[in-house]
Parts: structure tokens; sequence; C-alpha cells
């Protein structure tokens, strides 16, 4: 079996199913966004307000590369993971990806008051309609597509487990 990697844009759910799940499944968790702060010693709107996105960028892939040795765990990312083309190759190879979706109205209200980041800086709104606009297609890689809005977090823990019995790479060993 290997690590289960989810993905999707901010307000999908990623922290909250990414939790539930493993603890479900008795694995470790990996937080992306914990780690980077761990590591830096200091919160992601400081990192992108101090040293620019462009950093925040370079520590999230390295990271994630350091994070994605074979084992199972489960691993939460950021949104903007998939911006990059060498993070989407390294998730690829180093587990089952799966990507959480919900309408923009959900993720506008999930994100809605929340500082932490940066990117929604300003109108929320109108923030959340143009990155998603910019990353149309850009979670459609992974095999696995699991809507959010209006589900219970163990429903949406139920219907993973059950899609994952599908998946090929899961069980390789
Ligand atoms: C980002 C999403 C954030 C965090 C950073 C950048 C993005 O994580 O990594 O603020 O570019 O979408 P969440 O998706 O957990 O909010």
């Amino acid at each position: 079996m290997n690590n289960l990697i989810l993905i999707g844009f901010m307000g999908t759910g990623k922290s909250t199913v990414g939790e539930a799940l493993a603890r479900r499944l008795n694995w470790p968790l990996l937080d992306l966004d914990q780690l980077i702060r761990e590591r830096e010693q200091r919160s992601i709107p400081d990192i992108f307000a101090t040293d620019g996105e462009a950093y925040f960028r370079s520590v999230e892939t390295k990271l994630l590369q350091e994070s994605l040795q074979p084992g199972r765990r489960v691993i939460t990312t950021g949104g903007g993971v998939v911006l990059r083309p060498e993070n989407v190759a390294a998730m690829l190879a180093g587990g089952v990806v799966i990507a959480l979706k919900a309408t923009p109205e959900e993720i506008i209200r999930r994100v809605s008051g929340d500082a932490q980041r940066p990117l929604l800086r300003g109108n929320v709104e109108q923030r959340v309609h143009q990155l998603l606009a910019e990353r149309a297609g850009m979670y459609d890689f992974a095999p696995l597509q699991i809507e959010t809005t209006g589900r219970p977090v163990a429903e949406i823990v139920d219907e993973i487990i059950a899609r994952l019995v599908d998946q090929a790479d899961f069980w390789r060993k």
C-alpha cells in the first residue's frame, strides 16, 4: 500500500478530510503547510510577505519531495501544489492522489474570515473566482475526484476508502 495524497483548491476540506482519513486508517498524517511553517519557523502569510510566493513554492516543492518517501501516510497539501509540473509528477509517482472538490459558493463560505491565506487578501469572492479560473483543470490529473459540498466528513472518508479498492496503485508494494 502507498501514500494517499490529498489535493484540491483552498477550502475543499483537505485538512479536515485528511485528519479523519488518517484516523480511520490509523496512518500518520503529514500536513505540508504545517511542515512548511515548522521548517520556516513562521506563518505562511509571513513567508509570502517577506520572501514572496516564488520562495514559498520552492520550500513547498522541497518538503513535498521529502514527504513522498515510500510508505503509508496521508499527506495533505496546499491548494497551489499543482502549479508546478514537477510536483504533479512527484505526487503521481509517490502515491495515490485524491482531489477534493467543492462548489465556488461552498469554497467562499469555508474560507471567509480566515486571514491565513495570503492569496485571498482583498475581496475574497473575487479572488476565489479568479484563482479557480486560473487553476481550471489543474486538479483533474488525480484518479480519484471526490465532491465534498454539503457532505459529512465520515461519508467522504467512506467514499474514498470504497474507491481505493479499485486503485491498483494503492495496493502496490
Ligand atoms: C495556497 C493554499 C494554502 C497555502 C498557501 C497557498 C494556494 O493552503 O498553501 O496559502 O496557492 O492555493 P490551503 O489549500 O490548505 O488553504
